[in-house]
């Protein structure tokens, strides 16, 4: 029997039953709360009102995914693209109330486009320590005719102070390698033989190639507008935290960064203020329990992408070997 796109299509969405069961799960703060009320919970509401409420000095990891500086659409609401000064403006407005929120040892990462990441750059470095800017490849993308297609996003990475904690071994890339180098013995160097081809575990640079956005076919993928992958998250939750820490996203959306939170063993709270995006991340967080699994991360590391069938074979062989 062939199987037709639409059989293939997997994208979450909601239907209206599920969108009432859903809505009773969602939390508003209209005052402080005790941090035990409110982990692992979704807060449907503008995330200036929501960071008022919340305590002091809890959080281990700040993942900030804001509205870029251009015209967007999300749902019910939707960014206009503004002057570099004004969206300047918009970052204080919001960053500088969060930063409340953080422990000393704290990390924070702010997602922007080439548009927006200088006015990210100037607004949070006079606030933060700058760590890096991790620069990641959109596979998708439309080309342009007049310009060069606009197929990157950055990330930057800050920290509270010089006291944090990073941990390079959980987020090493399995790369394909291409000449494969044997010493004089005859024995890989700094590489595996491997079934289904060889690979080397690299150290990740801040220039990450191997992610691709969520489409139709993948079990992540949302209507959400701009969505990002699970695999990006996770990089940086393992690299950022330990198992218990407590990640917040202001800016949740389909909710992928309590998904990752959730499947990786660390506590989450999610604020986003359109509904219907809250019930999706919350329908995703009851998902997870059944598909623990994140697209591209196995066995412990992080594939290059297209390497899903050398993930498999690794995965059976580990799994005999145990
Ligand atoms: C770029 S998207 C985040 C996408 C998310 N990282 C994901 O993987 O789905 C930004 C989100 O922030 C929400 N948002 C914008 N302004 C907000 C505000 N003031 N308070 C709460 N949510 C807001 C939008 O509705 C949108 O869903």
């Amino acid at each position: 029997m062939q199987i037709t796109p639409k059989q293939r299509n997997r994208t979450i969405v909601l239907g209206e039953a599920e969108l009432v069961r859903l809505r009773q799960k969602l939390v508003y703060l209209h005052s402080t709360t005790d941090l035990a009320n409110i982990l692992g919970t979704t807060i449907c509401q503008d995330n200036l009102d929501a960071v008022a409420q919340l305590p002091d000095c809890f959080v281990d990891l700040l993942f900030l995914d804001p509205p870029y500086n251009l015209d967007k659409v999300f749902n019910q609401s939707s960014f206009k693209q503004t002057t570099f000064e004004n969206y300047k403006r918009y970052l204080q407005q919001w960053l500088k109330p969060m930063l409340r929120l953080l422990k000393p040892t704290a990390s924070v990462y702010i997602c922007a486009d080439w548009r927006s990441s200088p006015a990210v750059f100037v607004v949070a470095s006079e606030l933060l320590l700058v760590r890096n800017r991790i620069t990641w490849e959109r596979e998708k993308g439309r080309g342009a005719k007049t310009n060069w297609k606009n197929c990157s996003e950055d990330i930057w990475f800050f920290t509270v102070s010089e006291d944090y904690f990073f941990n390079v071994d959980a987020v090493k890339l399995k790369r394909k390698v291409l000449a494969p180098y044997k010493d004089n013995k005859g024995n890989p160097k700094d590489w595996e033989l491997a079934d289904g081809g060889n690979f080397r575990l690299t150290h990740p640079s801040n220039l990450w190639t191997d992610l691709t956005v969520p489409f139709w076919s993948m079990p992540e993928n949302t209507n959400h507008p701009t969505q990002k992958p699970e695999k990006l998250l996770a990089k940086i939750i393992l690299a950022s935290t330990q198992p218990n820490d407590i990640v917040l996203d202001p800016f949740l959306g389909s909710g992928t960064t309590s998904v990752v939170a959730k499947k990786l063993g660390r506590q989450f709270i999610g604020v986003e203020r359109d509904e219907l995006y809250c019930c999706l991340a919350e329908k995703r967080l009851e998902l997870a329990k059944k598909q623990p699994a994140i697209q591209g991360y196995s066995d412990g590391v992080f594939w290059e992408r297209n390497t899903l069938s050398s993930q498999k074979r690794a995965n059976s062989l580990h799994k005999n070997e145990t």
